[in-house]
């Protein structure tokens, strides 16, 4: 089932590369459309937030995991919740460039800042539940919900059902942080694998698609009227400064102090 949903949406993609330069233009200009009447009124038109259909959370999680060898983490999120409702909803999803994402990978081009997957799902979620600015708290909220469960969760979580490469010699590892050096860094050193190593590659495929996974529980449950935050955490409100809940990770045992007021 998911093979099928996954080649049709790569077929689709490849259909497009296919017509070439006409098709990617016609579809940036539709999205420029968006873009441009939504800024145009100072706020979200009727076309924003997307249209949303529930999603089987484990089909999602098998077609980021294999996306992520294609595009990596950031895309490969993105992918799997929209390739999925361009097939079920149509527009919007058609026209967008999922593609354009792959600079989030290593926390974008390599520089180990936020990881692709929080970074992927928050795109997606804040696409499908709507700005801030229009009072749609849950988009933002389901945000913050995934970097506090990128952050807590024993990674990889989900295990696809025909792995790449042996689970039992991928270890889990708490990161405490959203950001990919953390993240990363921490499992290699859990794990004694090279970044290039074929076992940091399949357990980064897995954090994706557990990210998706857990991306689409939280909007199923947004769509079905039932979600309920699961992170409170605002460090700009406690501490005074834009940051994550580790401070020691960086500032050792003296975590400075914000200016007050
Ligand atoms: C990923 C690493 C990282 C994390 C996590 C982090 N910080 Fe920082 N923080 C820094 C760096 C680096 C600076 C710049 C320090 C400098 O230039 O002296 C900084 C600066 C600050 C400053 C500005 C004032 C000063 O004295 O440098 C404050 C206040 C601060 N951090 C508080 C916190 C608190 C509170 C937390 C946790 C809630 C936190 N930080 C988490 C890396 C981090």
């Amino acid at each position: 089932m998911s093979d099928a949903i996954n080649d049709k949406g790569m077929s689709r993609r490849q259909m497009m590369i296919g017509t070439g330069a006409l098709a990617a233009t016609t579809a940036l200009a539709s999205l420029g459309g968006w873009a441009k009447s939504a800024h145009a009124q100072g706020g979200p038109t009727e076309k924003w937030p997307w249209p949303y259909v529930k999603l089987d959370p484990k089909e999602t999680a098998e077609i980021c995991y294999k996306e992520w060898y294609r595009v990596f983490c950031g895309c490969a999120v993105i992918n799997s919740v929209f390739s999925q409702l361009r097939e079920k909803v149509g527009e919007p999803y058609k026209s967008f460039p999922v593609d354009a994402f792959v600079f989030l990978e290593g926390g974008q081009m390599g520089w180990g800042t936020i990881c692709g997957s929080p970074a992927g799902a928050n795109i997606v979620a804040n696409l499908i539940i709507g700005p801030r600015i229009a009072g749609a708290h849950e988009g933002h909220q389901i945000a913050a919900d995934i970097m506090d469960f990128y952050s807590k969760a024993n990674m990889p979580v989900f295990v696809p059902a025909s792995p790449k490469i042996d689970p039992a010699t991928i270890p889990q590892t708490v990161s405490e942080s959203p950001l990919c050096h953390i993240s990363v860094g921490r499992w290699m050193k859990a794990a004694n694998k090279p970044l290039g190593s074929p076992e940091r590659k399949d357990r980064c495929a897995r954090v994706a698609a557990s990210t998706a996974y857990r991306l689409v529980e939280l909007l199923n449950d947004w769509h079905d009227g039932k979600y309920k935050p699961t992170s409170s955490f605002s460090c700009s409100k406690e501490n005074g400064i834009t940051g994550q809940f580790n401070c020691t990770d960086c500032h050792g045992d003296k975590v400075p102090e914000a200016p007050k007021s």
